[in-house]
This record gives structure tokens, C-alpha cells and sequence, in this order.
């Protein structure tokens, strides 16, 4: 027993001399370095190995061939806590990933907004940012022709404000109820659980108002090449207040100082050989002091205005028209921190696109009522009631009446009083006079305008190549797809535009021809 535990010691130790740290070569990328770095910070053993309860683990602990294996604590605590060491999967935009940064209010926008988070020129606010890709599944590969995700939280004074980005301007539908079954028709077959084209376009074909988004997610746009070269789009139309109580209407829009860039043919091969493409280069960057940044600029439209235009402005299925609106100068979103541990930060992490500050209600539409329920239901299921007491979702400042529940409870306000009213000297709300008592009252349509994206197809797009990567993409999908799904999409889309249909029906047949062949290939060689 004694040589085998001299031989234990013996190996790690003969194992350690001269295999650290090669990288400083310049061989190894940041995410390579990450074992070399603690090495390098901890020359020797940052202490003694204990089990959950603190109790020190014994040498002869970490063998267990011919022992009692009830009798190993340490077997049974690492074992135990290992087949419990997940929390539910997000059931969109699972495979992400996070970063720390700060805001800096670069314009006073304090004619639009009293939000002390934008006033003050110079004004820093730290944030935590999230991206993510929408339909893969947690493990899934980052380099798919999809949407991506920006989730934005800083961390203002009055509370945490969270910006929930994708990389389009426009989304699928107004009603929150399609959303069970556009996530459904998006993800993976019940019966298979593989991606499924005609469901995806069974979907699209009867609730055509997503073809707008789908078309931007098929393009270009789709398929960027990095998390750093996206513009990241609330998209939904937000109410601001300022200190007067006047109201104006908004669309955020974060734009890249990167630059929009998407893969190339190439470079989608090339980039979809590694299934952590995105998720590697944004550490790598941030790591190498390679910080990227947003410049956050709001489209206007004045309370007034709001009522004199001939489409609806809160319809996040299309983009305000030109001559409605003005551009307005906020400030810059810089990362510069990778989280210190991935779990912690990017799996923990709750945004809520409800987390608004005083000045910013927020937007009054049918579907944002929806995700003021959903993301605090899923986030209640995900994580647990006290979700906003993990250090990553923690605001600055937080006093309540909640108390208890499945942890963390953190201080759980102590003594405090947890009823209210009481007299016993518990929180009090604040008073705020320019608050307005005027409400907006949406009445929606849900009639569905072919005309955004064709204007996408013909004037977004700006060159034939982009028209023709498009075609390709959709048409390697309707390849894939049952007869009658096919008709019915290739009718949508020539309705949409007759050069797209023209283009899509044309790639369909060469992509057809290439499956058969292939299909040949496969069986012969059986
Ligand atoms: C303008 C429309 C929308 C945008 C821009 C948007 C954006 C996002 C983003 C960026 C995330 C990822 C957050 C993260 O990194 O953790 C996300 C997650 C999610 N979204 Fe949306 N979304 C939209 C519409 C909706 C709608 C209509 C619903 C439901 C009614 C919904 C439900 C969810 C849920 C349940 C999650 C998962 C949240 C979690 O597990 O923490 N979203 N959304
Ligand atoms: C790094 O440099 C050392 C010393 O020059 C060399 O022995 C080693 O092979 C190099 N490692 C790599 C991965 O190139
Ligand atoms: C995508 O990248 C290619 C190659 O850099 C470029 O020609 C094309 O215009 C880009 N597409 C868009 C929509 O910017
Ligand atoms: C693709 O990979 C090959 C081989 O590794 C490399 O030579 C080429 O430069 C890469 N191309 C792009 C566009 O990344
Ligand atoms: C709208 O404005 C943008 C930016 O100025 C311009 O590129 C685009 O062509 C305009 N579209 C229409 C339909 O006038």
C-alpha cells in the first residue's frame, strides 16, 4: 500500500516538472492558458482537500477498488454532488456565453429620459452581458445560421436594467402566445429530436409574419463572424419619461464598433469545425485586452408623432419607415472582463426584460406583457424563486417584504419587518410626481404585411450576393422539406418577391439534384 501511495505522489510530481506554461511561446490561445495561469498564480496547492462539510480528505480517500465505498465520504460527496450539478437547461438560448463591462453615457439625453442610468455625461455603469445563439441546445455548436442573443444587465442605481439584444431589428411575431410553438417548430422533432425543416416552415407558412425575421436570420446576418461583429436590437418600442412626465417612444439599437461582418463561405466551414467558434473568440479577445464595444443610440418618436403614421410603431415584426423618426446619441457598452468561472456568471444569469428603471416603463405592447410573465416563470423554474439574489443577478441596492424560499436567501433582511404596511419603521415607496398618469393604449392587427420583407430582400440586401446566399440557405431547407410544405413556401416567398421565389425555386432543384446524388452515393457504397 505504501508504494503504491509513494507512486501516487511520485507520478503528479514527475508529471509537473517542465509541463506548465509553454504558452509563453505564444503558442497557446488565452482559452488554452487557463490551467498554465492558476499554476502560475499558486506555485503549490491552494490548500487542503476537504469534503462539502469541511472535513479534511485523507490520501487513502481517493482510492476506493476493494474498499467500503459507504464508508468514503469523500466518494459519496463528490459522487452525489456530481449527479446533481445541473440546473435546467434555458429552453431558448441555452449555449451562450458571458462577459463583464461598463456603460459611459457619451450624450445628455435628459430631454428624453430621467433614467439616472443615462444622465450625467461620463457617467460609468458596470454591466453583465450574455450572448448566445437562440435554438441550440446547451452544448450545442455556436456557428449555425440562426439568431443570436446580446442580454445586457447594468447595474444602475435604481435597480438593474436589462436590455435583452438579438442581432436582427425585427422579430417573428406580435402575439406572445405563438412563441410555445414557434420554439417548437424551431427546435428539434419530438420524434427524432432532429432539427425539422418542415415544421420549422409549416410554422412560417401559416404564421407568415415571421418570414421578415427568418429572412434576416437565412442571410448574411445570420451567420456573423464573431459575437463581436453584431449589432444587438431590443427591438421592442420602449416608453421614456422624462423629469416634465412628457413620453417619447423608442427603439434601442446597439450598434458594433467592430463592424457587422458575417463568415464567408469558408469561413463557415472552417469556423464549424469548432463547436465553441464564438464562445472562444470573445474570451480570447477580451483576454489579449482586445475589447470590443457598442455605441447605444435610441430612434425617437415624440408622444405626438406616435399617433399620425400609417403603420403601427410597436409592431416588432417591422422596421419604423424613414422620415418618422430621429437618431439620438446615448453612450458606449465596452467589455473588458471574462468571468472568472462559467457557471457562476453565464449559467446563472437571469434577464428579464421587465428589470426597468424609473423613466424607462418600458413598452406597452401584447407581446411585452407576455415576457413580463414568461422570463420570471422560466427563471422561477430555471433557478429558483431567489433568482435575484445570485451574486450575478444581485442589484446594488434591494430592500423588500419577500422573505425565504429555496436559497440563496442571503441576509433574508434579518429583523426587519415583513409585512407592509406596517409602523414598525419597514421600506417605504418613494413618491414621483413626473410620473405621467397618462397611459398609451395599443390596439393591434394581426393582419401580416408582406411588404417589410420585401424591402429587406430588395434594399438591406444590397448586392446580388447577398440576394443569392440567401436563396441558397432557404433553399438547402426546403430540400429537406414534404412536398406540400415545399409549394406552399415557395408560393410565400415568390409572393414576398417574384425574383426571390424565382432564385429559391432554382436553388431548390440544384440542391434536390444533390441530395439524390448523394443519396445514390450512399446506397451503392453499402
Ligand atoms: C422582441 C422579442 C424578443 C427578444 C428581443 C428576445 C430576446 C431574448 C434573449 C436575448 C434571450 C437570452 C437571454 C439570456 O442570455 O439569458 C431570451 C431568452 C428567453 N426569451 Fe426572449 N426574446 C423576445 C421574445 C420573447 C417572447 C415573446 C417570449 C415569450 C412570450 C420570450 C421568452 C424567452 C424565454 C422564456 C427565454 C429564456 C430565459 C431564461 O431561461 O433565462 N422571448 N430572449
Ligand atoms: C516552447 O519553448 C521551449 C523552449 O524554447 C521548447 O522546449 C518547447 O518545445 C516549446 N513548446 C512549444 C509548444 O513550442
Ligand atoms: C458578408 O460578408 C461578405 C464578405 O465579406 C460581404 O461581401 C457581404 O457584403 C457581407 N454581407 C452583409 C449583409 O454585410
Ligand atoms: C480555412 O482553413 C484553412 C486550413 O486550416 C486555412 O488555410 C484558411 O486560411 C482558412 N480560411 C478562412 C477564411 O478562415
Ligand atoms: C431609409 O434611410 C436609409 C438610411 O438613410 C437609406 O439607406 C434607405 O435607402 C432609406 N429607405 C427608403 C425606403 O427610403
Amino acid at each position: 500500500m505504501k508504494r503504491i501511495l509513494t507512486c501516487l505522489v511520485l507520478c503528479v510530481f514527475v508529471l509537473d516538472e517542465g509541463f506548465c506554461c509553454e504558452y509563453r511561446n505564444g503558442t497557446l490561445q488565452p482559452v488554452q492558458r487557463k490551467m498554465c495561469e492558476f499554476k502560475m498564480k499558486h506555485p503549490k496547492p491552494i490548500g487542503v482537500l476537504t469534503t462539502t462539510a469541511g472535513r479534511p480528505v485523507e490520501l487513502r480517500e481517493i482510492v476506493t477498488l476493494n474498499s467500503d465505498l459507504l464508508g468514503n465520504e469523500y466518494l459519496l460527496d463528490s459522487m452525489m454532488h456530481l449527479t446533481h450539478e445541473r440546473v435546467p437547461e434555458r429552453i431558448v438560448h441555452a449555449k451562450g456565453t458571458a462577459a463583464f463591462g461598463y456603460f459611459q453615457v457619451t450624450h445628455d439625453i435628459s430631454k428624453y429620459t430621467k433614467a439616472d442610468v443615462f444622465n450625467g455625461i461620463g457617467k460609468k455603469t458596470p454591466l453583465v452581458a450574455r450572448f448566445s445563439t437562440a435554438d441550440q441546445n446547451l452544448g450545442g455548436p455556436d456557428v449555425v445560421r440562426e439568431l443570436k442573443g446580446m442580454a445586457i444587465k447594468m447595474y444602475t442605481k435604481e435597480g438593474n436594467l436589462d436590455f435583452l439584444c438579438l442581432q436582427t431589428p425585427v422579430y417573428l411575431y406580435t402575439d406572445p402566445l405563438y412563441f410555445q410553438t414557434q420554439v417548437h417548430s424551431f427546435k428539434r422533432n419530438p420524434a427524432t429530436n432532429v432539427f425539422d425543416r418542415t415544421v420549422t416552415w409549416d410554422f412560417l407558412t401559416t404564421r407568415p409574419s415571421g418570414l421578415h425575421a427568418f429572412l434576416w436570420t437565412q442571410s448574411d446576418f445570420g451567420i456573423p463572424r464573431s459575437y463581436r461583429n453584431i449589432d444587438g436590437f431590443p427591438i421592442q418600442t420602449y416608453e421614456l419619461n422624462n423629469r416634465k412626465g412628457e413620453r417619447y417612444y423608442v427603439r434601442f439599437n446597439f450598434r458594433t464598433e467592430q463592424g457587422v461582418r458575417n463568415l464567408t463561405e469558408v469561413g463557415v466551414t472552417n469556423a464549424s469545425q469548432d463547436i465553441d467558434y464564438y464562445t472562444r473568440d470573445l474570451y480570447n479577445a477580451i483576454a489579449s485586452k482586445n475589447y470590443p464595444s457598442w455605441r447605444l443610440e435610441m430612434d425617437v418618436m415624440t408622444s405626438e408623432g406616435i399617433k399620425h403614421l400609417d403603420f403601427n410603431p410597436f409592431d416588432v415584426t417591422r422596421l419604423w419607415k424613414n422620415g418618422t423618426y430621429h437618431t439620438v446619441q446615448i453612450g458606449r457598452l465596452t467589455l473588458n472582463k471574462n468571468p472568472d468561472n462559467y457557471f457562476k456568471i453565464a449559467e446563472l444569469s437571469a434577464f428579464n426584460p421587465a428589470n426597468l428603471v424609473p423613466g424607462i416603463p418600458g413598452p406597452p405592447d401584447t407581446l411585452f406583457k407576455g415576457r413580463r410573465l414568461f422570463y420570471r416563470d422560466t427563471q422561477n423554474y430555471r433557478l429558483g424563486i431567489n433568482h435575484n439574489k445570485i451574486d450575478v443577478n444581485l442589484p446594488m441596492y434591494a430592500k423588500t417584504y419577500v422573505r425565504d424560499g429555496v436559497p440563496p436567501v442571503n441576509e433574508n433582511m434579518r429583523d426587519a419587518p415583513n409585512y407592509y404596511p406596517n409602523s414598525h419603521s419597514g421600506p417605504e415607496p418613494v413618491v414621483d410626481e413626473s410620473k405621467p398618469w397618462r397611459h398609451l393604449v395599443v390596439f393591434e392587427y394581426n393582419t401580416v404585411d408582406l411588404a417589410p420583407p420585401a424591402y429587406f430582400y430588395n434594399h438591406v440586401l444590397s448586392d446580388e450576393g447577398q440576394r443569392q446566399r440567401l436563396a441558397e440557405a432557404l433553399a438547402a431547407q426546403l430540400a429537406t422539406v414534404t412536398q406540400p410544405v415545399q409549394r406552399r413556401s415557395l408560393k410565400m416567398l415568390t409572393l414576398i418577391d417574384k425574383d426571390l421565389g424565382r432564385r429559391v425555386r432554382h436553388a431548390v432543384k440544384v440542391a434536390t439534384a444533390n441530395n439524390a446524388k448523394q443519396l445514390r452515393h450512399a446506397s451503392e457504397s453499402e
